[in-house]
């Protein structure tokens, strides 16, 4: 299995990391337009092989698409991240272009690779690499819903004092302002949320969850990695060993929930194929509605994409 991470920043470099120590490749290619970044971290990496003990060969290239030939995953992180005051939507100016680039040069050499993409807005990114990768739609996602829902999981673990293993829950819509967790499909070992919080403290999760990446930029002075490269690796996981695993992911819909030609977070079925099916959950007529204005947002970010008239 060979994987090439375009990008060598923050999330790109992790997500090779956690994709290293937990033996899902024989081969990974880090990639970055800036020379020497992809070349240094993977050789820092590739030294701890021998102290953490794995295989991975890990090399990183500047701008050399050979060198990723043959790849079996493609995941795209490259772009700007968020700054302060920034929504990830302000970065579609910069970020369609570079996902359209570093998609069509890597489709190039990897014409049968399923793609993940990370680099934000992701929706939007994720359909803009679908478009350049002129790929079945099930071959091309995005990363998103995982990561929410890993950190509504990790608010619910933190009031409940439990372990965050024991939560399960699901979220749908766009990786924004208008993410959609859903408490009615939240529940601690089976027992459902609503009998273990109050309505007010679920209201105030949800909303943490919705600004869990802001935060995170007003602290850090730049967008998260390590829970995003985490849930990265989880998908090249499920993909690796076709394990057919249920979650979110920002994923094509032909239909689905009413939904057609837009990516959007939905829960789906995830192997070595990709996206096995799109799995549509009841809705009531709140859930429905959120949904709604979370796919208008993206359907008006998707405008802004068309009107670069880039493809
Ligand atoms: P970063 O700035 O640390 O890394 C981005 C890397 O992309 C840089 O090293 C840069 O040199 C490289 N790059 C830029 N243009 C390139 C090109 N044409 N070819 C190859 N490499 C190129 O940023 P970070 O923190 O790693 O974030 C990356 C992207 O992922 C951002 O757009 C960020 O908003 C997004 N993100 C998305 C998340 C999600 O849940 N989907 C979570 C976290 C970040
Ligand atoms: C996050 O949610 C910035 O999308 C990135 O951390």
């Amino acid at each position: 299995m060979k994987i090439t991470v375009i990008g060598a920043g923050n999330v790109g470099a992790t997500c090779a990391n956690v994709i290293a120590h937990k033996a899902l490749a024989n081969q990974i290619v880090l990639v970055d337009v800036k020379p020497g970044l992809a070349e240094g971290k993977a050789l820092d990496m590739w030294q701890t092989a021998p102290v953490n003990i794995f295989d991975t060969r890990i090399i990183g290239v500047t701008n050399d698409y050979l060198a990723t030939k043959g790849s079996e995953i493609i995941i795209i992180t490259s772009g700007v991240p968020r700054k302060p005051g920034m929504s990830r939507d302000d970065l579609i100016a910069t970020n369609a272009k570079i996902v359209k680039e570093v998609t069509e040069k890597a489709v190039r050499y990897s014409p049968d690779a399923v793609i993940i993409v990370v680099s934000n807005p992701l929706d939007v990114m994720t359909y803009a690499a679908y478009l350049a990768a002129n790929k079945h739609h099930s071959k091309v996602f995005g990363m998103a819903g995982i990561l929410d829902a890993a950190r509504y999981k990790s608010f619910i673990a933190e009031i409940l004092d439990t372990s965050p293993r024991d939560v399960q829950a699901l979220l749908l819509g766009g990786h924004g302002d208008t993410m959609v967790p859903l408490p009615r499909y939240t529940s601690v070992s089976g027992i459902p949320i609503s009998q273990l919080l109050n309505q007010d403290e679920v209201e105030k999760i949800v909303e943490k969850t919705r600004q869990g990446g802001g935060d995170l930029v007003k602290l850090i002075g730049t967008s998260a990695w390590y829970a995003p490269g985490a849930a990265v690796a989880l998908m090249v996981e499920a993909i690796v060993h076709d394990q057919h695993r249920i979650f979110s992911i920002c994923a094509y819909l032909n239909g689905e929930y009413g939904f057609r030609d837009i990516y959007l977070g939905v829960p789906v079925k995830l192997g070595r194929k990709g996206v096995e099916e799109v799995i549509e959950i009841e809705l009531d007529k709140d859930e429905k509605k959120l949904l709604n204005d979370s796919a208008n947002a993206v359907r008006d970010l998707m405008k802004t994409l068309d009107e670069m008239k880039l493809f």
